[in-house]
C-alpha cells in the first residue's frame, strides 16, 4: 500500500541492535517486492524466520483447463460452488490466465490447522457473505460483507469465520495490485478526484506476537504447487514492523461513485489495477441526468480484454435473469451490451442499487473444468430477439 504504516515496537534506526528484555537480538527481516525497488516493510521477529524443519509434501494444485481458447459469453452460477470445510480446498479456480486467476470459494471452517502463504500472487479477497478476522503475521483485519481484503504476496495468514455461511470472490494476481495510478499524486497520496481516500483504507491495528517454538505447518503456494513446510517457530512471532508492504481492507460500500449527465464509462468504477488487468466496483448510485440519457450501457467491444462481472447484490440494470453470486464472462473480440429491452427499461430511472465487482483482463481467460461446470450453456444466445 503506498503509504507508511507502523505497528508494534521497532528500534529508532533500521538495521541496528534491537534487543529483547533478556538481552538477545530480535531477528530483522526485510520484506520487499520487485527486488529492492518495490514496496517493503522492515519486520522484527522473536526468532529467525528461516528455521525450516522439514518439507513434508509437494503437490500440484493447477486448475484443469476445459477450454484454453474461449469465444463463448458465459454465465456461471457461482453459488452452485459447494461449501467445503477446508479453506484451501474450498477455493475453486473458475477462470485463469498467466496473469491472474478468478476463484470462488464457500469455506465453512476457519483456517486453524495450518498457515497459508501465496508466494507468487497478491490475493484480493472480496467478502460476499460472512464475517470474521483475517489473521496475518503483519497484523489482523476484521472483515464483513462488502470488504476487499488485499493480501500482498508472501504474507503468511490464517482466516477466522464467524459462521459456516461464507462466500468469497478471490482474484489471485501474479502482478502486484495497486490503487489506480491516475488517482495518486507523485508522492503516492490519493488525489481529490479519487473515489476513495486513505481514510477509507483499514490498516492492521492488532498484532499477534507469539513467542513459541514447536512445529508449525505453513502451506506455501509457488507456481501452482503447494509445499507443506514445517517451521520451528510460530509464523506470527512479529513484535513490530514499519513500511509500505502490509495487508489492508477496503469496503466496496466506501467507494464513492462518479456520475454524470450521460452514461459514464467503466473506468469511473475502477478501484484497483495491475499492469495486466483492472478491478472495478459498481455501486448504488444516481443515474445520468441528461433529459434524453439512456442509463443502460451501449453495446461495446472489449476488443482486447476479457470482461468478468461478479454480481453481488441489487438489480443489474443491463442484464435479464442475473442473480447474486453469478459471474458473466464477455470474451475479448466480440461485442456485448444490454439485453433486449434493457435500454428502454432503463430510461427514466433515476438510480440503481446494483453492486458488482468487475475484472477486465488484458489477456484472454481460459475456462477451467470447475468453471465450465457452473455454466448454464445458453447465456451466449441471450441477446437474441424473440
Ligand atoms: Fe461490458
Amino acid at each position: 500500500m503506498p503509504f507508511y504504516h507502523k505497528l508494534g515496537k521497532i528500534p529508532p534506526k533500521r538495521h541496528t541492535q534491537f534487543r529483547k528484555p533478556d538481552g538477545s537480538l530480535y531477528a530483522e527481516q526485510l520484506f520487499g517486492t520487485i527486488g529492492f525497488d518495490g514496496m517493503y516493510s522492515n519486520i522484527y521477529h522473536e526468532y529467525r524466520p528461516t528455521q525450516v524443519k522439514e518439507i513434508k509434501k509437494q503437490y500440484n494444485v493447477a486448475p484443469k483447463i476445459a477450454r484454453a481458447n474461449n469465444m463463448e459469453s458465459l454465465r456461471l452460477k457461482g453459488f452452485n460452488v459447494k461449501p467445503e470445510k477446508d479453506y484451501l480446498s474450498s477455493r475453486k479456480t473458475v477462470l485463469t490466465n498467466s496473469d491472474c486467476s478468478i476463484i470462488l470459494a464457500a469455506p465453512q471452517e476457519s483456517l486453524k490447522d495450518y498457515f497459508y502463504k501465496n508466494t507468487d500472487a497478491d490475493e484480493l479477497i472480496f467478502i460476499h457473505k460472512g464475517s470474521g478476522k483475517l489473521r496475518t503475521f503483519l497484523g489482523n483485519l476484521d472483515f464483513k460483507y462488502g470488504d476487499y481484503l488485499l493480501v500482498p504476496r508472501g504474507i503468511i495468514y490464517q482466516i477466522d469465520f464467524d459462521t459456516e455461511d461464507n462466500r468469497l470472490f478471490i482474484v489471485e494476481s501474479r502482478r502486484p495490485i495497486y490503487t489506480p495510478k491516475r488517482y495518486r499524486n507523485w508522492f503516492g497520496q490519493l488525489l481529490e478526484h479519487s473515489p476513495y481516500c486513505e481514510r477509507d483504507i483499514r490498516k492492521p491495528q492488532e498484532l499477534e506476537s507469539h513467542d513459541e517454538k514447536g512445529e508449525f505447518l505453513v502451506k506455501v503456494k509457488k507456481r501452482d504447487e503447494i509445499f507443506e513446510m514445517v517451521y520451528a517457530t510460530h509464523p506470527f512471532d512479529v513484535v513490530g514492523y514499519d513500511g509500505y508492504n502490509f495487508p489492508y481492507a477496503f469496503s466496496i460500500h466506501d467507494f464513492e461513485p462518479i456520475t454524470g449527465r450521460i452514461h459514464q464509462p467503466p473506468p469511473v468504477h475502477q478501484t484497483f489495477e495491475t499492469d495486466a488487468m483492472v478491478i472495478c466496483s459498481f455501486v448504488p448510485r444516481l443515474y445520468d441526468y441528461h433529459p434524453d440519457s439512456i442509463p443502460a450501457p451501449y453495446n461495446h467491444s472489449n476488443i482486447d480484454s476479457d470482461e468478468v462481472l461478479y454480481y453481488v447484490d441489487g438489480d443489474f440494470m443491463s442484464r435479464n435473469d442475473i442473480e447474486a453470486g453469478q459471474i458473466t464472462l464477455h470474451p475479448a473480440g466480440i461485442p456485448h451490451g444490454p439485453h433486449p429491452g434493457a435500454a428502454e427499461r432503463s430510461i427514466g430511472k433515476t438510480e440503481t442499487e446494483e453492486l458488482a465487482v468487475m475484472v477486465d483482463t488484458f489477456k484472454p481467460l481460459q475456462v477451467t473444468e470447475d468453471g465450465l461446470k457452473l455454466s448454464d450453456g445458453t447465456y451466449y444466445q441471450s441477446w437474441l430477439e424473440e
